[in-house]
């Protein structure tokens, strides 16, 4: 039972209006709403409530050209003002899911502050252990995602095809009416 129809249909908007933003002006992001995106991503659900997440910003640009350069399709991560990191503690049976939750919150709560945001591939990429070693982070943990975030230049913006709802869904049993 849905309790307050006004704050369902603001998630909704909110959703509906994230897109990957893969240009960025330089503008930095404020810590208190650093500090926000993160209690969002770490109130992500977790199988058992492990919480298996550590979450790395980084700001500074030697770093983020490092990363940048590691990352094969992450090369605007250089441009971004920040990078997350989100690692996952590797032992966890479900480090994978837990994690994405956690980074989908992430990227959620950047879009509810009006600041762009793309998704880059951290688990089970090559470059995932350097990455980790450049931030210096535990061998325990292992990179599940990188999320390049600022302000979002919009020039020459499109936006990704969706598949539709119809296609891809199915009420009861398959393929039946
Ligand atoms: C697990 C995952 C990995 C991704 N890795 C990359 C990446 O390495 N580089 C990139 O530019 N985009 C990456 N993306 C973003 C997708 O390309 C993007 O979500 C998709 O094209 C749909 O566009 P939209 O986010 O605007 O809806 C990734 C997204 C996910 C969920």
């Amino acid at each position: 039972m849905i309790q307050n129809k006004n704050i369902a249909n603001f998630g909704v908007t909110i959703i509906q209006a994230r897109h990957s933003i893969r240009h960025f002006n330089d503008s930095p992001i404020p810590d208190d709403i650093i500090r926000k995106v993160l209690e969002c991503a770490k109130s992500a659900p977790s199988a058992r409530n492990v919480q298996p997440w550590l979450f790395g910003t980084i700001t500074d640009k030697a770093l983020r050209d490092e990363i940048a350069e590691l990352a094969t399709h992450g090369k605007f991560i250089a441009e971004a003002p920040v990078c997350f990191a989100v690692f996952g503690e590797r032992d966890q049976q479900y480090v994978l899911e837990d994690c994405c939750a956690a980074t989908e919150n992430l990227i959620i709560a950047l879009t509810g502050y009006g600041i762009g945001s793309c998704w880059v591939a951290g688990e089970g990429k090559e470059y995932a252990e350097p990455i980790r070693k450049l931030l210096g982070v535990p061998e325990q943990y292992k990179l599940i995602s990188l999320v390049a975030a600022g302000e979002a230049k919009t020039e020459g913006f499109t936006l990704a095809k969706k598949k539709n709802l119809i296609d891809i869904s199915f009420k009861n049993r398959y393929g039946s009416e």
